[in-house]
């Protein structure tokens, strides 16, 4: 009989920040050899080694491979974003009758969290124990006022690799003043492997009868639209390629996919972790499931990706190279009143939870 691996956590110096800070990376690997690195930096996911049919082992998650370069010009890979996933529309929002400013750092809009989000952040880390497999555990204390958000926000952020090939993200936080959150992390990813090209022959699922359809600026209308009959209907599987190309005025305005997805559950509110999307790389045969408990997941092509970047294996990255399937509470849920909340007051718990789920087919 052969001996099982054991699956273990290394933690190493990656780097320091051009502030001083140190920034460690930690290596976490199952028993069958697939490999999740994180740095304490914005809780980057830098790569994700899962094997492809035959067994052979690729990264398949965008990423650089130096600090400067993540601190210098990343759009977000890897990163967990905060506080607020996606856009909130002129960097501003009303909550119990206050009007709160926040930094615009995309036109009038803010995105994901401001001009320095969690994805900006060194976090406290720590192995942690767990059941399910080995785990990370990340800590931020956000203070009240940072980047114009209410409350002193603690935020824990743990990282599991289970023996099943699966990697889930828990993200937990509590507030001491109302404030509104929407943690993501926003990992891209080319399941042929990173650096491989572009992901137009991806197949994807979604579990979305509906998505919410977005302005000149990308802030939603408020409208929850029929994906029927559009490039945005992926309840049967279908190639990302064709509809990332089309001439819909949705798909036009954002230069390609770049949508929240409303995802068919019972109850936006509810916490049960259902399958919301599934992506299979017919070239390689590997395949990535989402699951999570939030209503709504981003489909985003890499569209702004534009050749300016290189990427961990020295390949440059271009329109289309990687996708993000970004869980999340609806863009701008905090000016939208038809949209699932996105508050959360002192005494609650904000707990969501999204796993990845890796294998071959
Ligand atoms: C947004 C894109 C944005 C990208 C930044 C995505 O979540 O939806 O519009 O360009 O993040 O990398």
């Amino acid at each position: 009989m052969t001996a099982r691996a054991q699956s273990t956590i290394v933690r190493q110096p990656y780097g320091t920040t051009t502030a001083g800070v140190a920034v460690d990376m930690f290596t976490m690997t199952n028993a069958n050899g697939m490999e999740v690195k994180i740095i304490t930096y914005g809780g980057i996911i830098t790569a994700i080694r899962v094997p492809d049919r035959y067994g052979n082992m690729a990264n398949v998650a965008l990423g650089f491979n130096s600090l400067h370069d993540y601190e210098a010009k990343n759009p977000y890979f890897g990163c967990i974003v905060g506080r607020f996933a996606n856009r909130i529309a002129n960097a501003t929002f009303t909550l119990d009758g206050k009007t709160y400013t926040l930094a615009p750092n995309e036109g009038p809009n803010t995105l994901h969290g401001g001009n320095v989000g969690f994805d900006k952040r060194v976090w406290e880390a720590s192995e942690t124990p767990s059941d399910a497999g080995v785990a990370l555990r990340l800590h931020y204390l956000s203070p009240d006022g940072e980047e114009g958000y209410p409350g002193n926000l603690d935020v824990t952020v743990v990282y599991t690799l289970t023996d099943s090939n699966a990697l889930r993200i828990d993200y937990a936080a509590a507030t001491d003043a109302p404030t509104v959150l929407n943690l993501t992390n926003h990992s891209y990813f080319n399941l042929a492997g990173e650096g491989m090209g572009a992901i137009f022959d991806h197949i994807l699922m979604i579990d979305a009868d509906r998505y919410t359809p977005v302005d000149a600026t990308l802030i939603p209308t408020g409208e929850l639209a029929p994906v029927a009959g559009t490039p945005f209907d992926f309840r049967v599987p279908k190639a990302i390629g064709p509809g990332q190309r089309s001439n819909h005025p949705q798909v036009v305005v954002a230069r390609g996919y770049d949508q929240n997805f409303v995802l068919n559950r019972p109850d936006p509110h509810d916490d049960l972790l259902m399958l919301a999307a599934r992506v299979y790389e017919p070239g390689f045969g590997r395949v990535m499931e989402v699951w999570t408990t939030e209503p709504g997941i981003q489909f985003y092509a890499g569209n702004f990706l534009d050749a300016t970047l290189v990427g961990a294996s020295g390949h440059i990255y271009r329109q289309s190279d990687g996708f993000c399937l970004e869980t999340q509470r609806f863009p701008d849920a905090p000016n939208q009143p038809g949209f699932p909340s996105a508050v959360l007051r002192p005494g609650e718990r904000y707990a969501t939870a999204t796993v990845f789920k890796f294998a071959t087919d």
